[in-house]
């Protein structure tokens, strides 16, 4: 068996749902995906949410950055796929649940940080863009759904192609001018110079590049709600969300 073939085993030992006990909604499977484009306060918002329904929380674009960030510190090329595969499944990437937020792990060592800098932010996008990469990652996030199937996982595609039958869908937006304010906000906050323009024509491009490509591009599934942030706080945006789900799902 291949290494990336791994996580499979996995999920052949998880035990199948046992339709004769009853359970009570605190112990049901309830999967909440939040999709959208960057800038949206996802992973914010997801962990907020998280914490207030008592769910797991995913952070799946932690799982690309940790690829991009694998690809700059191997000094992979970025054409050649074979050798991005085999690195990334030799990481064996995978999160400590211990912490909050989880942190993301490769070769058991922490990625938070790396994971976040500038170089692995200007490349992660192509690079989540590789076909054979995001099958990769479809099959351990939905692992990950197995060993924690009370869970608000964030991303561009895990309504439309992880969790298809996921019990809540949101789709959060904004405008390119909102998502840009709240990015120079951020930078501003860490003391460095911020080139706004620069930031709208990223974000821009950004969108273009997660919504054009041919594997889970970034779209709105039909069945999501879809919520727009560009005039709400962070605060409004969970609380609007925990109200949608508390409204169709019993969480507790
Ligand atoms: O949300 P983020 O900025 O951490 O995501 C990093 C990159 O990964 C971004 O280019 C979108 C991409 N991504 C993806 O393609 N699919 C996901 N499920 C999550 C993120």
């Amino acid at each position: 068996m291949s290494t990336l073939d791994a996580p499979a085993t996995l999920e052949l030992q998880l035990p199948l749902d046992d339709m004769r006990s009853p359970r009570t909604p605190a112990q049901r499977p309830l999967i909440v995906t939040i999709d959208g484009p960057a800038g949206t306060g996802k992973s914010t918002v997801a962990r907020a949410l998280a914490r207030r329904l008592g769910l797991d929380f995913l952070d799946t674009g932690a799982m690309y950055r940790a690829a991009a960030a694998i690809v700059l510190d191997k000094q992979i090329r970025r054409d050649d796929v074979d050798e991005i595969l085999l690195q990334v499944a030799e990481a064996n990437l995978h999160f400590d649940w211990a912490t909050d937020p989880p942190t993301m792990l490769a070769w058991n060592k922490p990625m938070n940080t790396r994971i976040r800098d500038a170089d692995v932010t200007a490349v992660v996008s192509p690079i989540a863009g590789l076909g054979q990469l995001r099958q990769h990652m479809v099959h351990k996030q939905r692992v990950i759904g197995h060993q924690h199937p009370r869970l608000v996982t964030e991303g561009r595609d895990q309504g439309s192609v992880v969790f298809p039958s996921a019990e809540v869908k949101f789709y959060l937006d904004a405008t390119p001018e909102v998502r840009a304010a709240r990015r120079a906000d951020q930078i501003r906050a860490t003391g460095r110079p911020v080139d706004e323009a620069a930031l709208l024509a990223d974000i821009i491009e950004r969108d273009r590049s997660d919504s054009t490509r041919p594997d889970g591009p970034l779209i709105c599934p039909d069945d999501a709600l879809r919520v727009d942030t560009s005039s709400l706080t962070l605060d409004q945006v969970v609380d609007t969300l925990e109200r949608l789900v508390r409204d169709r799902v019993p969480v507790i």
